[in-house]
Formats: C-alpha cells, sequence, structure tokens
C-alpha cells in the first residue's frame, strides 16, 4: 500500500516526537534511542537465533516489524525506528554484502572506476520491496503518539564501507580515492544521493514519519571534503526528499563532526540534529536551537553503567536543552551489554523530569 504523504501535521498533535520537529517545545520531552532494538534485548536475540542471516532478517518483513516494535512494546518509546541496516543500499545497487557473527559487515569492495560505473539503481525498489512492506505493517501496529522513523546512511559512510569492504580504521582506502580520482569518487557519492533519496522518499510513502539520515563516519574528514563529500550530498537529498513530501522532518548526525555540526546542520537544512556526546551542551542550544531540533546526546556508556553517572547526566542534558525543542536520545547507539533496566530507568528519568 503506497498512501499519500503530506499529511503528517494531521497526526502532529499526538505526537511528542513530530511536535518536537516541528519546533515546539513539548511538556513531555519525546524519547528514543539509536539502536534501540538489537542485541541487548533477550527478544532480539531469541528472534535473531531463528531468522537465520541478518540480511534475511532486514528482508523480512514480518519479522523486521516485530523487533522494530520490540523496544516501543517494552520501554513505550515515542518512537519506533525502522529495523534495518545502512548496507541494505549497496545490496540493492548490486553489492555482495554480509554480516559475520561478531565481526561486523564484510562487503565486496568497489576495485576501480569501472566498478563504479556498474553500479545499477534498476532494481533499488524491487530489492528493498520487503523494508517497504515492513514499514506498512509497523504503521499499522504503532501506539498513536509513537512516530515511525525510517532511515539510511549518507553517502560518505556508505561509500566508505563500499570502498574499504567493511568498517573502516583510519580511511585510507576511501580517501584515496577521493583524492586520488575525485571524477569517480564523485560518480559514487552520485549515485549514493539518487539511491538514498528514492529509498527516502519511498519510506515517507510507506508511513516512515521522520527520516533520519546517518552520517557515522563524519569525523574522518578535513573541513574541505566534510563540505564536499558530506554537506553537500546530504543537501542534495534532504532537497529531494523535501520535494516530493514537504512535511516529514528529517534528522541529520554528522557523528564526530565536532563543531563541524553548527554547519552541517545550517548548510543541509535539517530539521533535527543529532550530536554525538562530544557536543558542548550550552554551546548546541545557544548556536542551533533557535534553527533545529536538537537530539540526543548521553553517552552510551553512561547508559551501560545506568544509576546515578546516567541519572545525572540525563539531567545534566535536559536541564541544558529542554527550554527548546529536543528530543532525547543518546549520543551514539545502545551497545550490546546494556541491560534492558537500565533503559527502564532512562525513560523514567526523562519522563518524570521537571525544568
Ligand atoms: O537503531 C535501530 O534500532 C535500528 C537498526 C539499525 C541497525 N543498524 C541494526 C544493526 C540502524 C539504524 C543501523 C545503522 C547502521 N549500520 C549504522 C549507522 C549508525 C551507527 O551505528 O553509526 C552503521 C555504521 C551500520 C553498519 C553496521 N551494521 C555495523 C558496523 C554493524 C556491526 C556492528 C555490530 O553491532 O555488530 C552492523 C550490524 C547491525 N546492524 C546489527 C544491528 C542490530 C548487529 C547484527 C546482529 O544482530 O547480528
Amino acid at each position: 500500500m503506497t498512501r499519500t504523504i503530506g499529511q503528517a501535521g494531521k497526526q502532529t498533535a499526538s505526537k511528542p516526537l513530530l511536535r518536537a520537529l516541528e519546533g515546539q517545545v513539548t511538556s513531555r520531552v519525546p524519547i528514543w534511542l539509536m539502536r534501540q532494538a538489537g542485541r541487548y534485548l533477550p527478544e532480539y536475540r531469541e528472534l535473531r537465533a531463528r531468522a537465520g542471516g541478518f540480511l534475511d532478517l532486514c528482508f523480512n518483513p514480518e519479522l523486521v516489524a516485530e523487533v522494530t516494535m520490540q523496544p516501543v512494546r517494552r520501554f513505550g518509546l515515542d518512537g519506533a525506528i525502522l529495523f534495518s541496516d545502512i548496507l541494505v543500499i549497496p545490496y540493492a545497487l548490486g553489492r555482495r554484502v554480509s554480516f559475520m557473527e561478531g565481526e561486523g559487515p564484510a562487503l565486496e569492495p568497489l576495485e576501480d572506476e569501472s566498478s563504479v560505473e556498474k553500479l545499477s539503481l534498476d532494481r533499488l525498489h524491487e530489492t528493498l520491496s520487503p523494508v517497504y512492506e515492513a514499514l506498512d505493517r509497523v504503521s499499522g501496529e504503532l501506539p498513536p503518539e509513537t512516530s515511525l522513523i525510517g532511515f539510511a546512511g549518507a553517502p560518505w559512510t556508505v561509500a566508505s564501507y563500499m570502498i574499504e569492504g567493511g568498517t573502516a580504521r583510519d580511511f585510507g582506502m576511501a580517501k584515496a580515492w577521493a583524492f586520488r580520482n575525485p571524477v569517480a569518487f564523485e560518480r559514487l557519492i552520485a549515485v549514493l544521493v539518487e539511491a538514498t533519496a528514492a529509498y527516502l522518499v519511498r519510506q515517507a510513502e510507506h508511513g516512515a514519519e521522520v527520516l533520519q539520515i546517518f552520517e557515522s563516519w563524519a569525523g574522518a574528514l578535513a573541513e574541505r571534503e566534510f563540505e564536499r563529500w558530506s554537506i553537500e550530498p546530504v543537501k542534495e537529498i534532504v532537497l529531494r526528499v523535501r520535494q516530493a513530501c514537504p512535511d516529514v522532518p528529517i534528522i541529520g548526525f554528522p557523528r564526530g563532526a565536532g563543531y563541524g555540526c553548527l554547519r552541517f546542520a545550517a548548510e543541509t537544512a535539517v530539521n533535527g540534529i543529532s550530536l554525538d556526546p562530544s557536543i558542548p551542551l550550552a554551546w548546541a542550544a545557544r548556536e542551533m536551537q533557535h534553527r533545529c531540533t536538537l537530539q540526543g546526546n548521553l553517552d552510551p556508556a553512561l547508559l551501560l553503567v545506568g544509576g546515578e553517572p546516567m541519572k545525572c547526566e540525563t539531567e545534566r542534558i535536559l536541564s541544558e536543552w529542554a527550554r527548546g525543542p529536543v528530543i532525547f536520545n543518546l549520543g551514539h547507539g545502545v551497545v550490546p551489554a546494556t541491560p534492558p533496566e537500565n533503559v527502564t530507568a532512562l525513560v523514567e528519568i526523562v519522563r518524570n523530569w521537571r525544568m
């Protein structure tokens, strides 16, 4: 089922996450967590063991819907993030992608320009159709106050996986490509812009009410390369998605960009900016909150530890940020060793907090 988009406004009143992304200061601060579904949850581990490979799970609409809902049911979060991975895009462009238990992702690395020319968008939506079906299912199941979040990786981050063949240590290969052969690298980025924008628009058409773009490796780029390989492509994606679905808010996550997050937010014109734990709270509120909603930025290690240290920092973030539009989140994903009870406690702290 494809629905007409641009009707998010009608739903906004009852959904704190959408209200915050419209720039409203909400009495209930919305909370969701990056990697809120995953190995720290026993119900995920149980289902994962039955699903076969990780990609088999990502392309099984029924199981994706179930895993997406698990943390929402358990913790009553304000956002349900689609369970998937940023690496479904290289896969849908015809590259081999696999996930080895405990080893992270492995991709068949791009060799040279000719392999960029062979990337094909022809089967993009056909390959990704189980994702769209999963979104249809979840949007029918969500509690009325919960918002459905779709996502994709930003072109630089996804390109780095495609060139390096996995998670990079120093980005030597990806950067060598970009500097030695900027024309071929630009072509790769252009293909990723096109695929990612088309993918995000489809997600919105299938019920995603918010879209997040993960630039997980923003921190690897120097100033000029950050502008060229991160900000410019993300800005183009935002423009294309807005053209097709103007009412769907977009959150950008330039992890590790430091003070560069300000330029990223201003130039891409995202509605929300997700900040990693290194970003100073008062600076972010002063420099960015007048133009976009702040999201973040609790250190995932504090969620792992729980107790007083977690409570103390959570309240500090809220007191610095909650005078303006804010979404509570981590500064990066939940780590697998996190006790689920700490998430329950975190949600309670955020729910009970008053200015
Ligand atoms: O947030 C959520 O709950 C939605 C699910 C989600 C996953 N990956 C599931 C996943 C999201 C939003 C992602 C995004 C993603 N994937 C990013 C950007 C965010 C970030 O963390 O910076 C990146 C860089 C990837 C690439 C990726 N996928 C890596 C490096 C790994 C291995 C690391 C690990 O934790 O094992 C994956 C695999 C992956 N993606 C898992 C999950 C739950 C673990 C696989 C498993 O269950 O066996």
